[in-house]
């Protein structure tokens, strides 16, 4: 059946997900496209008139005097600048002449199974049975332009995709000022605004308040994605709740500066933008030169804020993931920053790969300091050459031994950066970002690498390489430790500094790709000072990122809920850390870490050799309960049951199985009560007609010696269950492990 129709007599486009209906309208004699609706599946097209085009003055064609009515107030699908719609737009540009107005009529379009990819960019993807695709092709004739909006389908998610391309059909050189991906208009509802906002060690904490009259938005200009602002903004009816409600999230496919944008007019309209930051932005298009704009990703749900989220991870663990390890467990690592920070040598990484291997631990991932000679974070960023002195032998005396343990071996590195103490620098000043007449600013003592020329491209990859192939390197982490500053380019013209943003981000990805492609078994995990670019574009290229430096597990607890919002589990680099924590000084049971860090994809991150005895011992059962719950966590539904962050007391989440067969609840009790009122935990998700055997996890039990109860699914979900946790103590955790035999 058909997803994408076009309703020839009415002139509508209607778009259909398993569970949600877009619905684009081609208006008027000069081919306005407005945007009729976004909300739960229809069965028909509309012809009412939402758009308001039979009524005087909104008649464009029909009254001249009154076209500013008409532009003020209607919904337009690809908002255009400065022709009087003074609400937020689109797209705008810098012509020939100096005007800055654009506008779009429509002209043709075409629907086809399947799905394009983005020339550069990251992108979902889908075969001819998964997905369909609408091209909507309309012109700006006045600045010699074609604009091509698309906007795919997917059969098995509640998501449609969109993406723009500009081209320019006319004779002169023009300026794109401003290309946004995506544009909803809504009509006059009452919303909430749901962003995710944070810092360093404190990234995407859940923000939601209502949404009032103007522009309210996020975004950076950072040059990553950050760990301020995030690429993403939820529009929630007023009584949207976790498992009610209608819910709108809209997550941008890139990992640069970015702009999420809600603005209520003053006819109560809520216009929803995404897109590049216009600001820093300028690109030269050239006649025959084509501009391609990152996707979008709109989701709807009418299940409330968890409907969202679950549409999000199968779309994301479907359809934009590439990585065979997508699919797979991975392999338990310990890395060993937290563990020596820059003071290692091969001695000492030998003597932690040798008791993690004797606790079961299945790599050893050596992070930053093994390189150039650098012992702090003030050099030899660049110089991708292994420092001797530290490991006599080289990589592949290390990685050799670290292999014969047992141990699969995996490297850090931070290919973007240049730092001003290093050989390249030295050889190259010219290769890092930076404005001729000005000091550049550092940050960690470290410059950006100018990743719009090909030539720091090919020098980068080549590095690279290098290194993955003197050795059996099995997993890279991929590092970015600064934000950019002091925009200017060597290699680009006066006229194109206004590109450099964009290039920059560009060059990440030629570089991430060509690496997946000639190392498709390398398991590439980004980072970046944590999770400052956790986002859509680089999950295309790594199946999981670091995400966060903060591995305290209650401020992990805030920190992977909100990342969790949009990001399924499989993809957040989650370990149990040492204690007390580097970050907020916290001691927390061993257990509890590794609850939290089982909700990601799980490793140690301290000097195994050193930790208590006590903890230590705990690592061969830890393990076990990866292996056991892992398929589970990284390929189930995702449910938010309680919220720390909203109650302040304490956190629980469910996965379950797709077929409902399989759950597992985990509860944190971060403070201890004495005198606590009941608290039965409502399960969410099972079958209401199976029976369940509950197992309460006790990870140290020989198999059929934890305590079990049999219940129905629908007195688990409805009346719930007592977690039976010890409450002697904050920070107490508990798995709860439900298994239905009747499938
Ligand atoms: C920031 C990362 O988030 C850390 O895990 C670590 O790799 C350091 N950089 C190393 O410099």
């Amino acid at each position: 059946m058909n997803k994408i129709i076009f309703d020839e007599n009415n002139r509508i486009f209607k778009l259909d997900t398993p569970g949600s209906s877009y619905m684009i309208k081609i208006a008027d004699e000069e081919g306005f496209l407005l945007h009729m609706y976004y909300g739960k599946r229809l069965n028909s097209t509309i012809t009412d008139d939402l758009c308001r085009l039979e009524q005087s003055p909104f008649i464009p064609s029909k009254n001249e005097r009154e076209r500013a009515s008409f532009m003020d107030c209607a919904p337009f699908e690809y908002p255009c600048h400065g022709l009087g719609d003074y609400r937020d737009d689109a797209f705008s540009v810098l012509n020939k002449a100096g005007h800055t107005a654009t506008s779009f009529s429509y002209r043709s379009h075409k629907i086809y199974s399947g799905k394009h990819a983005l020339k550069g960019l990251p992108a979902t993807f889908g075969t001819e049975d998964e997905c369909e695709t609408l091209e909507i092709t309309g012109a700006d004739e006045a600045n010699g332009l074609e604009i091509t909006l698309f906007y795919s389908v997917f059969y098995d998610t509640d998501a449609i995709v969109k993406s723009v391309r500009i081209e320019n059909t006319g004779n002169a050189d023009i300026k794109l000022t401003k290309v946004l991906s995506s544009c909803v208009d809504f009509y006059g509802d009452e919303y909430d605004t749901v962003f995710l906002h944070g810092s360093w060690a404190r990234e995407r904490i859940i923000d939601r308040k209502p949404l009032g009259y103007g522009k309210h938005y996020v975004s950076s200009l950072r040059g990553e994605s950050s760990h301020q602002e995030h690429p993403f903004i939820g529009l929630l009816a007023k009584n949207a709740d976790e498992d009610n409600g209608e819910v709108y999230g809209f997550n941008f496919v890139y990992s640069g500066n970015f702009i999420a944008q809600a603005e209520k007019s003053q006819f109560d309209s809520v216009r929803v933008l995404m897109g590049i930051n216009p600001v820093d932005f300028c690109w030269n298009l050239k006649p025959g030169e084509e501009f391609y704009a990152p996707e979008v990703i709109c989701v709807y749900s009418d299940k409330g804020i968890g409907g969202m989220t679950r549409s999000f991870h199968d779309l994301y663990r479907r359809h934009l993931i590439r990585s065979k390890y997508k699919d797979r467990k991975r392999p338990i690592l310990i890395n060993n920053w937290e563990a020596t920070y820059f003071n290692f040598d091969t001695e000492k990484l030998i003597s932690i790969a040798k008791r993690a291997s004797a606790l079961g631990i299945e790599m050893l991932v050596m992070d930053d300091g093994w390189f150039g000679h650098r012992n702090d974070d003030s050099s030899s960023l660049g110089d991708w050459y292994v420092n001797e002195e530290k490991l006599p032998g080289g990589l592949k005396y290390l990685v050799d031994e670290v292999n014969k343990l047992g141990l699969k071996f995996g490297i850090w590195m931070e290919p973007e950066m240049i730092s001003p103490d290093s050989d390249l620098y030295r050889a190259h000043p010219d290769w890092a970002i930076q404005i001729p007449g000005r000091t550049p600013v550092r940050s960690r003592a470290q410059l950006v690498l100018d990743l719009s020329r090909d030539e720091v491209v090919e020098y980068v990859y080549g590095r690279i390489s290098a290194v993955l192939k003197s050795a059996n390197i099995e997993y890279l982490k991929w590092d970015m430790n600064r934000q950019l500053t002091d925009i200017g380019s060597f290699g680009l013209a006066p006229e194109a500094q206004g590109e450099l943003f964009h290039r920059y981000v560009l060059g990440v990805y030629a570089l991430q790709d060509r690496l997946t492609k000639d190392f498709p078994d390398l398991l590439l995990e980004n980072c970046s000072g944590g999770g400052a670019r956790f986002d859509p574009g680089m999950l295309y290229y790594s199946p999981q990122i670091w995400t966060s430096d903060d591995q305290d597990p209650v401020e992990r607890m805030k920190i992977q809920q909100g990342t969790a919002l949009i990001y399924p589990l499989s993809t957040m680099g989650a370990h149990v850390c040492d204690c007390p924590n580097h970050t907020t000084g916290r001691t927390t049971p061993f257990e509890t870490r590794g609850y939290v860090a089982l909700a990601g994809t799980f490793g140690y991150e301290l000097d195994v050799t050193r930790i208590p005895e006590t903890d230590q011992a705990l690592i061969p059962y830890q393990i076990k309960m990866y292996h056991r719950f892992n398929d589970l966590v990284r390929t189930g539904d995702y449910y938010r049951i309680a919220s720390f962050l909203e109650n302040h007391e304490w956190d629980a989440w469910e996965v379950v199985s797709p077929d409902k067969s399989e759950a597992l609840l985990t509860v944190i009790n971060v403070s201890a009560r004495v005198n606590m009122k009941a608290r039965p935990i409502k399960l969410k998700g099972l079958d209401p007609e199976k029976m369940y055997t509950v197992t309460f996890v006790d990870i140290k039990a020989e198999p059929g010696k934890e305590q079990t109860l049999t219940l129905p699914g629908d007195a688990l979900m409805y009346a719930g269950i007592n977690p039976r946790i010890d409450n002697a103590g904050d920070f107490r955790g508990r798995l709860i492990y439900l298994r239905s035999e009747n499938v």
